[in-house]
């Protein structure tokens, strides 16, 4: 069984992007090929970085497993908001602390959110960036999810049916690099 991850990358109260995030999850977890993870950066609330993984002496609590939970994936997801035309701090942060390397030949799908009409393409290009210095091979599709309060009600719910066809065209197209790479 292949590993994807699906690292949602907003840990803002009342974030919106992790419900594009549960969406995906969700849409994968369906093929039964496949072992889904939905990562919850919220869930590992790692201080700002003064020292990488591989040289610090006391690790940050999580660390490791936010760091072990990547290396095993044959796949790995990116769900990001846009802030201030960029990558959030705290996602930033987290890829930061990984060795360098941790994603070789592993195929990085990236998903923008944002409330507005741009869809986060400035934060598309950084992430598409930081993923070839982790090693990592940032696939040319992409999903740049715009108005995301449209998309998803208040609670979650999809309100707007084309999400879903986007939603298996990019993890049609990102599955097939998975395939090709992980064999
Ligand atoms: C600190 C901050 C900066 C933001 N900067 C941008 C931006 O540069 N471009 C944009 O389209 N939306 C921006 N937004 C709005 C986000 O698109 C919006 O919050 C959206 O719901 C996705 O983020 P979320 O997962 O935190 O909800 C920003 C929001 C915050 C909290």
């Amino acid at each position: 069984m292949k590993k994807i991850i699906v690292l949602s990358g907003s840990i803002r109260e009342g974030r919106k992007s992790h419900y594009v995030a549960q969406y995906i999850a969700e849409v994968l977890s369906q093929n039964k090929t496949l072992a889904t993870t939905l990562l919850d950066l919220k869930e590992y609330p790692l201080p700002i970085m003064e020292e990488r993984m591989g040289q610090a002496n006391q690790l940050p609590e999580g660390l490791k497993t936010f760091s072990h939970i990547l290396s095993q994936a044959q796949g790995i997801i990116i769900v990001s908001p846009e802030y201030k035309n960029g990558i959030p701090g705290a996602l930033k942060n987290s890829l930061d602390y990984l060795n360098p390397q941790v994603f070789k030949h592993i195929p990085i799908g990236i998903v923008t959110v944002t409330s507005g009409k741009f869809g986060g393409l400035h934060c598309l290009s950084q992430l598409r960036t930081v993923g070839l210095a982790l090693g990592g091979i940032p696939i040319p599709e992409k999903l740049c999810v715009s108005t995301v309060n449209e998309v998803f009600d208040i609670l979650g719910a999809l309100q707007d049916d084309s999400f879903n066809k986007k939603t298996r065209e990019f993890t049609k197209a990102f599955l097939w690099y998975v395939e090709r790479l992980s064999n």
